[in-house]
């Protein structure tokens, strides 16, 4: 090769390589933005023992059992700072840690599927940008019938369709970055009734359940005038997401409140917009819900 030709090979590695180390900052940007729209703070982070910042440790308790988040911060031992791109996308895409265990889906990846590779990326960026925290993960206490890894395949082949994100040629791109939004979001995971399995019963989509996560009513958010929320305005529901403010006043509780403080805020208003137009376009379901529960079920919730 002569010398020439060496240089100029230099040169464009060259380029590459810096553009890469340029691009960074924006990329952690991006990943800070997807982690925010997709809540990871909330259930990695055990704020009510005034843990770190994603150590983990926080409890999930559900009808299967307590589920104790893991650490997700870069620590090397304790956290997933060993992951490569690739170990981090094939957990959030298809549930399989980088050991090949199958993942329980009360860590939404039935949701976070639909995250782009380039927001699975960038999101991994941001997740290493924070501080490394040596905190050992806790076991689940889970009841004997799900301990069994392995038998989660089954489910997932039941249950979860992996994929990224389909464009829909027919919709407008806001709808698209809406319904997208709604799937990193996972709103669909709190706001849609489960089957005995755990799994959301898809022919209802957001239409609520009385055994919402943390046993909270949550309520029905397709366009049912009745049941649903077919009288809000598109502005009334942007004003809701973006504030927790509702049209008649009152304020989001406990788990909306967090979804809005932790993430929702923090999206730019065509973002927010675009998550109301998605909403706003599901199929209107009649699907009642009183606020009087079932006492036995108490101290147990879906997840
Ligand atoms: C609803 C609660 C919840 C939310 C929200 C959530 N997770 Fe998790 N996550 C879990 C649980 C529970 C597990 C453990 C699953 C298991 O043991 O099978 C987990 C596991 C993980 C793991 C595997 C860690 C390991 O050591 O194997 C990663 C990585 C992860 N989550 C990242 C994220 C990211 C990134 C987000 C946001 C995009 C997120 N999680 C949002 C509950 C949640
Ligand atoms: C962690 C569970 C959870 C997630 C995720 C979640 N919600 Fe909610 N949502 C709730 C609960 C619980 C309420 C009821 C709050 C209350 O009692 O004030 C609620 C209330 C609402 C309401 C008010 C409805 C009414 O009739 O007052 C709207 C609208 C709404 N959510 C939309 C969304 C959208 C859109 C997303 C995704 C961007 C989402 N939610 C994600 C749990 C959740």
């Amino acid at each position: 090769m002569k010398s020439a030709e060496r240089r100029w090979i230099a040169a464009i590695l060259l380029a590459g390589a810096v553009s890469i180390v340029e691009a960074a900052p924006d990329s952690v940007k991006q990943g800070e933005y997807i982690f925010r729209a997709a809540g990871c703070v909330t259930c990695h982070t055990d704020d009510k023992n005034k843990s770190s910042l994603l150590a983990g440790g926080r409890a999930l308790k559900t009808v299967f059992g307590v589920f104790y988040t893991p650490n997700i911060t870069p620590d090397p031992q304790y956290g997933i700072g060993r992951w490569s791109d690739e170990d981090f996308i094939r957990a959030l895409r298809l549930g399989v840690s980088p050991r090949g265990e199958q993942y329980y889906p009360a860590f939404p990846y039935t949701s976070y599927t639909r995250l782009t590779d380039d927001d699975l990326r960038a999101l991994k960026a941001y997740l290493f940008s924070v501080k490394p925290v040596a905190q050992p993960n806790k076991s689940h206490d889970l009841v004997w019938y799900v301990r069994f890894r392995p038998a989660l395949a089954v489910w997932k082949k039941l249950f979860f369709t992996p994929g990224a994100y389909q464009v829909r040629t027919d919709k407008p791109a806001s709808w698209n970055r809406g319904a997208y939004l709604a799937a990193v979001a996972h709103c669909a995971e709190c706001h849609t009734p489960r089957g005995v399995l755990g799994n959301l019963q898809q022919a209802k989509l957001y239409s609520g359940t009385r055994d919402g996560p943390e046993n909270a009513v949550v309520p029905n958010i397709t366009p049912d005038k009745k049941t649903g929320i077919g009288r809000w305005s598109r502005s009334d529901l942007t004003y809701y997401l973006a504030t927790g403010a509702t049209p008649d006043g009152d304020y989001a509780g406990d788990l909306m409140a967090d979804v809005i403080d932790n993430g929702l805020r923090y999206l730019r208003k065509d973002d927010v917009q675009a998550i109301a137009e998605y909403i706003q376009s599901l199929p209107a379901f009649e699907n009642p819900l009183t606020k009087q529960k079932n006492n036995k079920k108490k101290s147990e919730f879906d997840y």
